[in-house]
């Protein structure tokens, strides 16, 4: 097998850096063959700021990587967050001139670049274009409309943009680790691929990916996304709270967390304590968990307010019928679900990643389902191929039919 025929996904995370290398095996199925990590640098709330650092671990992790699957990489497909990210919906309008009215593929091509032309400040880029629905005429909420006949063919869209340099620092510090840049894509979009099912995104869904650094929003109903945007707070923020209010380094607040957290106060036993050791030569002292759990609750509740308004005031709350799903490494405190359903009174689940073979069961955690959504955002493109044309969009060149079909297969 050459290099190009595997995947290579790459989350440059604020906590982790991962990249999983993944083929097809003899049955045709997305396989993972290489794992490579190393603890994050050069990133602040998702965004590269240190390029040289970043580069470091990029390169540390993808050597891990193609050590484990023998295999060597050239390119790969990347990951951006950050509070850069804006999402829009837009439309577009063409008339339909084609023999005998039909709509054809380039239609459906001029119908989105007439969605994509919006105003945008010169410092943003379009990272993806995501088709809603179209309307032929007067009938909306037409999937796929090549073929059908009209004479007036619209299209709604959801526009993901973020800023150049926000992205060109990515592919700066891939670069010069040695690497090419395939595609940049947004990490909510990507995780959505292997922890939403199709029925979620069907009937509306709320997916919140909770990292350390960043907290990403995405809402899908009729299964498209209609709103996305990362909020600059996540799981450390928890942490910092637990260091400060228990008077220790942050490094052993975390410790604390990960052992002893939780978020949700009835699922706290009253008898149960946690020692923590002294600092300073001060004496170890025990603390209650529920007193734990008073700091890290409210902060949690906090943040899950902080995006009951941002969607509230869009008005997508009521549109849920799929509930929320939460994922990232910050899903792992436990009393999260029960804490989220509580506040936006819909069921909650926490989010895996799913429908990937060759992954260890260490790796099947929310704090994977960035890199392994990554994956099976590009095997999807993969299996849609379908007639090539190139349009240059965001500095990379992507295969605009191929997207097409893979959009389609979204809302069969
Ligand atoms: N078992 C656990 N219990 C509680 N919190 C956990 C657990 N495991 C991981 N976390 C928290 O999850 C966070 C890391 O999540 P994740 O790996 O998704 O972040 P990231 O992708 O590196 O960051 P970002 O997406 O914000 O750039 C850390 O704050 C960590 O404390
Ligand atoms: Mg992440």
């Amino acid at each position: 097998m050459t290099s190009d025929e595997i995947i290579v996904a790459l989350d440059i995370g604020t906590s982790k850096i991962c990249a999983f290398i993944a083929e097809f095996d003899e049955e045709g199925d997305l396989t993972v063959a290489g794992v490579g990590m190393a603890a994050s640098k050069g990133l602040r709330r998702g965004v590269v700021v240190n390029i040289e650092a970043a580069m470091k671990a990029v390169e540390e992790a993808i050597d891990m990587a193609e050590q484990q699957a023998g295999r060597t990489v050239e390119s790969v497909l990347a990951g951006i967050a950050g509070g850069n990210i804006e999402g829009i919906n837009s439309r577009g309008v063409v008339a339909v001139t084609g023999k005998g009215r039909e709509i054809n593929r380039v239609d459906v091509e001029r119908v989105i670049d007439a969605a994509k032309a919006i105003v945008m400040p010169m410092d943003r880029e379009v990272l993806h274009v995501i088709p809603q629905e179209y309307i032929v005429d007067d009938q909306a909420g037409i999937k796929n409309p090549v073929d059908m006949i009209g004479v007036r063919l619209e299209s709604e869209v959801h526009i993901i943009t973020s800023t150049i340099s926000a992205s060109k620092n990515i592919i700066k510090c891939i670069n010069r680790s040695g690497y090419k840049v395939d595609e940049i894509v947004l990490e909510s979009i990507g995780a959505s691929y292997s922890v939403l099912s199709r029925d979620e995104k069907e009937l509306g869904v709320l997916f919140l990916d909770i990292g350390n650094g960043t907290t990403d929003l995405l809402v899908h109903f009729g299964g498209a996304p209609y709103y996305t945007s990362v909020l600059p707070v996540g799981a450390q923020e928890v942490t910092n709270d637990l260091s400060i209010m228990l008077n220790i380094p942050f490094d052993e607040a975390e410790r604390i967390k990960l052992q002893s957290g939780c978020c949700w106060e009835p699922l706290i036993d009253r008898n149960e304590s946690v020692i923590i050791p002294g600092i300073g030569g001060r004496p170890p002292v025990s603390v209650p968990e529920m007193r734990i759990c008073r700091i890290l609750q409210p902060r949690m509740a906090e943040l899950f307010l902080l995006v009951k308004k941002q969607l509230g005031e869009k008005g997508y709350l009521s549109r849920l019928g799929g509930g929320l799903v939460i994922t990232g490494g910050g899903a792992l405190l436990p009393g999260v679900a029960e804490l989220a359903q509580e506040i936006f009174k819909m069921p909650a689940r926490i989010g895996y990643p799913k429908n990937i073979k060759g992954l260890e069961e260490r790796y099947r955690s929310p704090e994977y389902s960035t890199v392994t959504g990554l994956l099976q955002y590009k095997a999807q493109q993969i299996e849609e191929e379908g007639p090539v044309v190139d349009i240059i969009s965001s500095g990379v060149i992507v295969d605009f039919f191929r997207r097409i079909g893979t959009w389609f297969k979204e809302f069969i």
